[in-house]
């Protein structure tokens, strides 16, 4: 991540370097049977990826005052979901893309089937990671975690959200709309990382904390403006995907319907919320204001 100054560039690499193990060691062996399975699971989880979504969960947690070894368990089956979401996002029945994290998408490096696969193990994989006892977290907890991710990957959250998308795609629809199917498709998930940092805190903490899921739903909406951003003007070699494919499938867009600096104004404009709303946070909340800015500036 670029243009990035203390306490973020200080906290980055062990975040990341803790979630590349914790995923690791969370996958099958690829040496377990079935093989294939296995190899395409840890090849659409291990292959780069920015990891987005957990570093906002330890961000969360830090404004929480929560250690990362509390948020470790969150962390990975949030990321799980994203990597399942992502090898169905790219077969052909939906984006049908060739590229990701500037690789063959998992259907073409494997095949469809292997790809459906690997992408429904990875997703009960997930809630499998939270139910584990290893995590230091009480079991009602656990349950919460479960039950809120959930909620949000499924047909009232990111598949819901995918489902609106594809529907839209070839038609037309109006900014309002396009925002709720972006605050499902991505949002949801990006929501759900300070949900489930707020249940991993102490509950006076978590009580006091409320405001850190309305930065979480304003980083999540400007997170996919951005994303839309990026297949117009990114570089495919920043962004390990094709340039130019939401334009040349119909996909609805905020670009499409704002131009390039309407959308580009309306994702300073989130920003600037989540800094207002992170105000109250201090020094605990700088993480945070600087994954923000990053958001709505990224080139990859
Ligand atoms: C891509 O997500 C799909 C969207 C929701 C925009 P990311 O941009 O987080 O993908 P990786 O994990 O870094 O590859
Ligand atoms: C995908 O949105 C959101 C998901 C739930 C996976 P996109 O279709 O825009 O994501 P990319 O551009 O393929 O990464
Ligand atoms: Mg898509
Ligand atoms: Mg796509
Ligand atoms: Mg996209």
């Amino acid at each position: 991540m670029s243009t990035m100054t203390e306490p973020l560039a200080e906290r980055l690499p062990p975040w990341r370097a803790r979630i590349e193990r914790a995923l690791d060691a969370a996958l099958p062996s690829p040496e377990q049977p079935p093989t294939h399975l296995h190899e395409a699971m840890r090849y659409a989880v291990l292959g780069g990826g920015k990891r987005v979504r957990p570093v906002l969960v330890y961000a969360f947690g830090e404004a929480l005052d929560l250690p990362p070894e509390r948020l470790d368990s969150a962390a990975v089956a949030i990321e799980l979901i994203h990597a399942y979401s992502l090898i169905h996002d790219d077969l052909p029945a939906m984006d049908d893309d060739d590229l990701r994290r500037g690789r063959p998408t998992v259907h073409r490096a494997f095949d469809e089937a292997t790809a459906i696969l690997a992408g429904d193990a990875l997703l009960t994989l997930a809630f499998a990671h939270l139910g584990e006892a290893h995590s230091g977290l009480d079991a009602e907890r656990r349950l919460r975690l479960m039950a809120e991710l959930a909620a949000a990957a499924g047909h009232a959250g990111m598949v819901g959200g995918q489902a609106l998308d594809l529907a839209a795609t070839g038609q037309s629809l109006d900014l309002n709309a396009l925002e709720q199917l972006h605050r499902l498709k991505t949002g949801a998930l990006i929501r759900a990382t300070a949900r489930m940092a707020l249940i991993c805190a102490d509950e006076t903490v978590a009580r006091a904390s409320t405001a850190l899921e309305e930065v979480a739903s304003l980083l999540g909406l400007a997170f996919q403006i951005r994303d839309d951003l990026l297949d117009v003007e990114g570089d495919e070699r920043a962004t390990g995907k094709k340039s130019g494919a939401d334009a040349e499938r119909g996909k609805v867009t905020y670009p499409a319907l704002l131009g390039l600096e309407g959308a580009r104004k309306r994702a300073r404009e989130l920003h600037w919320a989540a800094l207002d709303l992170l105000e109250p946070f201090g020094q605990a909340g700088e993480p945070l204001r600087q994954l923000s800015a990053w958001i709505v500036e990224r080139e990859g």
